[in-house]
Formats: C-alpha cells, sequence, structure tokens
C-alpha cells in the first residue's frame, strides 16, 4: 500500500439523463471499495461528480426549453437523491461548473500551455456529439442509409467545419512514454483485457488531440485564448483534482496527501479517456499518475447493454423500494464478476436474495437470536473452556486474509463468497450441534453455552464483513448483538480476531432481515 490515504473516483457523470442501474453500478462499486478501506482504518477520498460542459448538454438543455445551467441545476437532485437511496459515502460532489473548478481547469491548461504542449490548429474530422468523441474516418461505421454513424452509439456523426481553430495538445508525444509507463506499472490498467487492449491502441500510433472548441461556449474559457473553452473531456478529467482539493487554499494540504489515487473506477467505454489522455496530460504536466484505473464491463439484459437511450426505464430506487439498498448492492457486487459483462435479471435477482440474504445470513440470525433468547434468556452465554474447538473459528480467522486479497483484486464475488462460506458453515453447524436437542439435557448445558456462543460470535464476525456490501444490515446485526456502532470499527482484521464478542450482553431478537420476497408480481428488466 502506497500511502495511508486512499482515493477514489466514480465517473463524473453527464447530466443528460438521470443515474440509472449502469451508472450506480460504477457508484456502488467505488463505495464498497471505500467503505472496505475506512474499515482498515485508511483516511478515504470518495470523488463523484457530474460533467456539465460540452455540446450535449447544451443540446439537451435547448430541448428542454433551458439555459444551460438552469438544466444542470436542475439534474443535481436527481444524482444526490441516488447516491442518498444507495447509501453512498461520497467526501465530495463535483460540479464542473463550479467556480473551484474552473479554476483547475484553466491552471492545468494554462501550465500545458507554458510548458509548450499545445498548439493552434484547424481540425477537420468526424466528431459524435453524444459520446463527445473524436472519431477517424476509418474508425466509422454507414448506417442503412450510407451515413457515417458513431461505432460506439450507432447515431450519425459530424463532420466538424474545417475553418474552425482548435487547440491541440500534443498527444502524439506521449506514444513512448505512454508505452513505457504501462510496461513499468502493471497495475495501471486492469483487468488486463483493457490493458491488452490500451497498448494495442497505443502501439499504433496516437494523434494529437482537440482540446478547445470555438463554435459555442458552454464550456470554461482557456485563460490563454477567451474565445475557446475547453473540450468537455478536457475539463471533466480535471474534476478528479477538484475533488481533492487541488488549488483550494481551504484544503491546503489535501490533495498533496491524496494525490496520486488509488483508483479510478469506469465503464470499459470510457478507459481510452482514462488510460491514454488523463495520464499523457498528467505526465505532460509533470504531476504523477493515478495507480490503478479499472475499467468494468456492462451490465447486459437480454443480451444487450443497458442504457437509459435503449428505453430502460428501471431506476435504481425502483429496486431499492422493492429489496432495500442491502440487498440492491449485495446483488449487483455479488453476482456480477467485476470487470467482465455480466446479465442481470429479476429472477436472478430474486434468487441472489431469497438463498443468500433470506437464506443463508437472515435466516441464521434469526435462528441464532430466537435461541439465544429461548435458552440464554436474552443474554450471549459464556463459552466454556474448550470453546476455541469449532469449526466455525478456523474458518473466521481465514477471512480477512481471502477478504483482503478479493479486494484487492477487486473481486467482490470472491470477497463475497467467503463471507457467505462462513454463514453457510455457521447454519450447517446448528443442525451437527442441534442446540435444540442439548437445551433439553441438563448435562449438556455448558455444550450448548459454547455452541451459542460461536454461533453469536460467527454472526458479529460475518457482520464486519458484509458491511461494505450491506452496510445497513450489518449496523443492524452490530445493534442486536449489544454492540457499538459498526461505522466505528477502523481494523477489521483486529475487530474481527476471534472471541470479543462480551459474554452477558443482552441481544435483541428482531425482525427478519430480508423478509422473502416472491418473483411473480415484480416489474421485469428491460
Ligand atoms: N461524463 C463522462 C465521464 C467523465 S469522467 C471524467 C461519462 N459519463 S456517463 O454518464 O456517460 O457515464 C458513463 C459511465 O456509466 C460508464 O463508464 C460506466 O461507468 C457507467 N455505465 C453506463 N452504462 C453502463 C452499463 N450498461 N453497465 C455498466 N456500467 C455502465 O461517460
Amino acid at each position: 500500500m502506497p500511502h495511508e490515504t486512499y482515493s477514489v473516483t466514480t465517473p463524473i457523470y453527464y447530466v443528460n439523463a438521470a443515474p440509472h442501474l449502469g451508472t450506480a453500478y460504477t457508484t456502488i462499486a467505488a463505495d464498497t471499495v471505500c467503505r472496505y478501506q475506512r474499515m482498515n482504518g485508511r483516511d478515504v477520498a470518495l470523488v463523484t461528480g457530474m460533467d456539465e460542459h460540452g455540446q450535449k448538454v447544451a443540446d439537451t438543455a435547448a430541448e428542454h426549453g433551458m439555459d444551460p445551467q438552469a438544466w444542470c441545476d436542475s439534474m443535481e437532485p436527481a444524482f444526490r437523491d441516488a447516491w442518498e437511496a444507495l447509501d453512498i459515502q461520497y467526501t465530495d460532489f463535483v460540479r464542473t461548473t463550479e467556480p473551484r473548478h474552473a479554476i483547475t481547469v484553466k491552471q492545468f491548461w494554462q501550465k500545458l500551455y507554458d510548458k509548450g504542449y499545445l498548439y493552434k490548429g484547424a481540425y477537420e474530422g468526424w466528431y459524435c456529439v453524444h459520446e463527445e468523441t473524436y472519431y477517424a474516418e476509418s474508425d466509422l461505421e454507414k448506417n442503412g442509409e450510407g451515413q457515417f454513424v458513431c461505432p460506439d452509439c450507432k447515431r450519425p456523426v459530424q463532420l466538424m467545419a474545417s475553418g474552425e481553430e482548435n487547440w491541440f495538445f500534443k498527444l502524439s508525444e506521449f506514444q513512448q512514454p505512454l508505452l513505457d509507463f504501462y510496461a513499468s506499472h502493471p497495475d495501471f490498467i486492469r483487468p488486463e483485457t483493457r490493458k491488452n487492449e490500451v497498448v494495442s491502441f497505443v502501439s499504433r500510433g496516437l494523434k494529437d488531440l482537440s482540446i478547445s472548441r470555438s463554435t459555442f461556449d458552454w464550456g470554461v474559457p482557456l485563460p490563454f485564448d477567451e474565445g475557446h473553452v475547453a473540450y468537455v473531456w478536457a475539463d471533466a478529467l480535471l474534476a478528479y483534482l477538484t475533488g481533492i482539493g487541488y488549488g483550494d487554499e481551504a484544503r491546503a494540504g489535501e490533495f498533496e496527501a491524496r494525490w496520486p489515487m488509488q483508483y479510478h473506477f469506469v465503464g470499459k467505454d470510457i478507459i481510452r479517456f482514462h488510460c491514454v489522455i488523463w495520464p499523457a496530460m498528467l505526465l505532460a504536466a509533470g504531476m504523477q499518475v493515478p495507480y490503478t484505473v479499472f475499467g468494468h464491463g456492462f451490465l447486459l439484459t437480454k443480451g444487450e447493454k443497458m442504457s437509459k437511450s435503449k428505453g430502460n426505464a428501471l431506476k435504481p430506487a425502483d429496486l431499492v423500494s422493492i429489496f432495500g439498498v442491502d440487498a440492491y448492492r449485495y446483488y449487483f457486487m455479488s453476482d456480477v464478476q467485476f470487470g467482465a459483462d455480466g446479465a442481470i435479471s429479476m429472477e436472478r435477482m430474486v434468487q441472489v436474495y431469497n438463498n443468500e440474504l433470506a437464506n443463508t445470513w437472515g435466516n441464521l440470525v434469526s435462528r441464532v437470536m430466537n435461541m439465544t433468547k429461548k435458552y440464554f434468556n436474552g443474554q450471549v452465554p459464556q463459552a466454556c473452556a474448550d470453546a476455541c474447538e469449532n469449526p466455525l473459528r478456523p474458518l473466521a480467522e481465514a477471512l480477512y486474509e481471502k477478504y483482503d486479497a478479493a479486494m484487492a483484486d477487486v473481486d467482490f464475488t470472491a470477497a463475497a463468497a467467503a463471507v457467505q462460506e462462513l454463514a453457510a458453515r455457521a447454519n450447517r453447524y446448528i443442525e451437527e450441534m442441534e442446540p435444540f436437542k442439548l437445551a433439553k439435557d441438563p448435562d449438556k448445558q455448558q455444550e450448548l453455552a459454547s455452541v451459542m456462543y460461536n454461533l453469536l460470535e460467527a454472526i458479529r464476525v460475518i457482520a464486519l464483513y458484509m458491511a461494505p456490501f450491506a452496510p445497513n444490515t450489518s449496523a443492524e446485526v452490530f445493534r442486536r448483538l449489544g454492540l457499538g456502532d459498526i461505522q466505528d470499527v477502523h481494523d477489521i482484521k483486529v475487530a474481527s480476531a476471534w472471541g470479543q464478542l462480551p459474554a452477558g450482553n443482552a441481544i435483541e431478537v428482531g425482525a427478519p432481515l430480508f423478509p422473502r420476497l416472491d418473483v411473480d408480481d415484480l416489474p421485469e428488466f428491460e
């Protein structure tokens, strides 16, 4: 671990659409990692925000008969509310139209201008407004009418007027420095498949990048040529700096402590911006480059990438109201292998909910709490001296290493499976030890006490490791065990060492954590 601060970003989302399952997915992943690292005592920053400039936003605002700023302002609650509903603990929410961000953008590009990395020239070529991306003609596809269309979103592309002068960033000079950087920083692009894709793209050669536009003014004016606004990507990427206090006197020292960041979490659609343009910009500025860009796959419904423009109407809040926020987070993190494309469906979500949350975790907690109430008057019993000899302890003791390695791999599926294994083992332990029989035998009271203690202790450990996925349920289990606020745990390794649940604690049975759901009356994912 390079340093004890731990800074993570989500993409800075376009404001032309409200958050949907895809954007929520990236955001939950970033938050899950951050929550875990807080439990490891790290000083975490999670930066998210809204990408508000550029032609697409200006066009969308115009379609709604609004000026662009008013349109962006009207979208902010949709983002803030969605992240609140999903329990995202972000530390900064950067709007690229904020004055503090304009300062970052101006300072940064002025620096590159001063260093001689920018020049003015004419751009002739193709541009997709929806993707806010330049394309070479050889990359384009044709539609049925013979029109050139964007290879990503399949919308017609625009030919940019040859008369338009742009500022260019000498990206082509960074081909070799980038290839060297990838080679010496093997963790910079993950997973491996994305790295191969980026390396082969860069190996084919890089063209200089147009970083300004002068045909519209919805953007940050470049300080050395005010008639030009920064290209939306030349603006939005810099929000990562703004979000940790770059150039902000009130946050003096924070940027230095937090840079370079640990992770940029992005979807694979925007990997080139983050793995080619962004590091080249930083190298040109003489700055360090973040440790890792993780490009995850797409959520698929019926075999296709889900996105709002394809008419997918199911919103994160709809799923939260059916499943609850914890089950929502757990399903997307555990069931879709992070890094690969993954199918999601209502049937599968219900299945995971019923099997892993209701039957395995929820049922374990309610059985053990009920038995504790019945046999020990609702108090954690004292384990006998040989209580260490039980099958749960070694599993619980091996958990930190397994889970931590999975998290380092950003393998949420493996991390969740490791916790499930302990919960499933604890359920089997109940069948093996039959506490309900022990309870009837006056000679077996000490054994009963130990069995129940082991189960309660396993429940405590499970709650700790489920907390990054299911923060509310874990907090509730802690409360029912008579323990303090789980958010105060800042050393999960020490906190999860076996045998710390105090005997005598009053427990509370409470309502089922995950009431069973029936799939028949639920809406479909589109
Ligand atoms: N504004 C840019 C990002 C600038 S970052 C400096 C942008 N915004 S976006 O609103 O279009 O968000 C794209 C991101 O949303 C993807 O990279 C991905 O993280 C997420 N997803 C959108 N659709 C998705 C799926 N179907 N599946 C998974 N994630 C998806 O691009």
